[in-house]
């Protein structure tokens, strides 16, 4: 392509370290909806006659075909996707081929392909956060009244509802939703036609390009356009939050399947077993949410690192954004498969869970609010005196609702009888219903909610 500066062609290292087909190949889609939509702006500018446009665009059609079924030869030599499918285009078409490229450079060009790529990353993957939510909304409607211990420092705190746990979820991957649709927003601009770094003195239509590329505008500084990828950083950055979610929810799932707790059960579909050991389901796909999290953390580290130091505009270094961004999305996206899968098919051990949900006090707070309401003690002194009703009754080695209104008499004689009401834990949950409580009722009424935003 550049053949006539050059007296001998490169050494195989310097092919090696320089070619990009092996990953941006998975580019050729854009690559090729750029090209004809800026061979349709040049005919329309008259830059280039109608049968040069014609033969362009159906050349380009027929290269499409062809990696589509997997019989065009991807070549090393012509380093990356943009001169792999120009060099066929030549041999399909002849001289019209040469003129494809006026008015434009591979830099314009990759970061095309590359906006447009991750544009459709963001589009699938927002479909299946909300895929995921749907799931965990179901789950929640269906264990609205499930009670289960909340914790704070993994020590056993107040119960709480399985639906309300899993809601939080819910709340939590809403806001990585708009997270990638922000990142979507900012994008959604054109660098096509900015050229190698200049912008050209070709009578373009930026705006043609943009349009018919589902771009709201084009980019409107040349050397911006060819020299940021903020656009991907912003996407792993978004991504590497969610992944972060899907990480703990993944935590939870390995702690409440092992059989110490046995909270939940993974499907057959959604666990493994041990070579060695035939009792063992092991819950391998959430261990592995939780492990590839680092690959988009790596990701999203490397690109900074990678970009930080570049002046504008371009330089070869960004050809390394393609390679962790491609593996950072590919996993990203799998996890949130495995995740809509395996929570999908969980079973929740209800009976485990109310009995773990009375553990270690957990209505102590309940007793100290009874005080306050019934008996119009200060909070702080309430405080102290369900404190001594915990020690007591631990030295028992009972629970709280195990003690006898003697027992709580003796600790302070404004306790009555009423208090054993507020020791249960399904009591406890239904007592919450301040907004944004875990009570039952009001979980149900935020699935309903959800149910609507999501089918919105
Ligand atoms: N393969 C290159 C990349 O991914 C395309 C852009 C090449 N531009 C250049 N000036 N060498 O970044």
């Amino acid at each position: 392509m550049w053949g006539g500066r050059f007296a001998s062609g490169p050494d195989a290292i310097m092919e090696e370290i320089n070619a990009s087909i092996g990953f941006d190949k998975r580019l050729y889609k854009q690559d090729i909806a750029g090209s004809i939509a800026h061979a349709t702006m040049l005919e329309t500018v008259g830059i280039l006659t109608r049968d040069d446009r014609d033969a362009i665009v159906a050349g380009l059609e027929t290269v499409r075909g062809e990696i589509d079924k997997g019989t065009f030869t991807f070549s090393r030599a012509l380093e990356d996707i943009h001169m792999n499918v120009e060099s066929r285009l030549r041999e399909l078409i002849g001289e019209p081929a040469g003129r494809l490229h006026t008015a434009r450079s591979r830099n314009d060009q990759v970061a095309t392909d590359f906006r447009l790529y991750v544009r459709d990353c963001i589009d699938m993957l927002v479909a299946q956060i909300a895929t995921l939510q749907g799931v965990l909304v179901d789950k929640a409607e269906a264990e609205a009244d499930t009670v289960m211990p909340g914790f704070t420092h993994l020590q056993s705190a107040q119960p709480v509802t399985f639906g309300h746990h899993m809601l939080a979820y819910v709340e939590m991957l809403e806001r990585d939703r708009g997270r990638m649709l922000d990142a979507r927003r900012r994008l959604n601009e054109s660098p096509l036609g900015a050229a190698a770094l200049a912008g050209t003195s070709f009578p373009i239509d930026r705006a043609m390009t943009a349009e018919t590329l589902g771009f709201d505008r084009p980019m409107a500084n040349s050397l911006d356009a060819v020299s940021d990828r903020d656009f991907i950083l912003e996407t792993l950055a978004a991504a590497s939050i969610c992944a972060m979610h899907l990480s703990r929810l993944s935590e939870e799932l390995v702690v409440w399947s092992s059989a110490q707790f046995n909270f939940v059960r993974l499907s057959d579909k959604f666990s493994t077993g041990s070579s060695i050991m035939p009792q063992k389901r092991n819950p391998d796909a959430a261990e592995l949410i939780r492990a590839k999290v680092a690959r988009i953390y790596g990701a999203f580290s490397s690109l900074l690192m990678v970009m930080k130091g570049l002046p504008l505009a371009y330089s070869k270094d960004m050809q390394e954004d393609k390679e962790v961004a491609f593996d950072a999305l590919d996993n990203f996206s799998l996890s949130l498969a495995a995740m809509t899968g395996m929570m999908d098919d969980l079973t929740v051990n209800r009976d485990r869970m109310a009995a773990a949900a009375g553990a270690g006090f957990s209505t102590a707070t309940d007793l100290a609010d009874w005080l306050v309401r019934a008996a119009n003690v200060p909070f702080r002194d309430a405080h102290h005196i369900t404190g001594r009703a915990v020690a007591a009754a631990e030295a028992r080695g009972c629970g709280l609702e195990g003690l006898t209104i003697e027992d709580f008499k003796a600790i302070d004689e404004r306790i009555t009888s009423q208090v054993f009401k507020v020791l249960g834990v399904d009591n406890s949950v239904k007592s919450r219903t301040s907004f944004g409580g875990t009570a039952p009722a009001n979980v149900r009424e935020q699935a309903r909610l959800w149910r609507e935003r999501l089918t919105a």
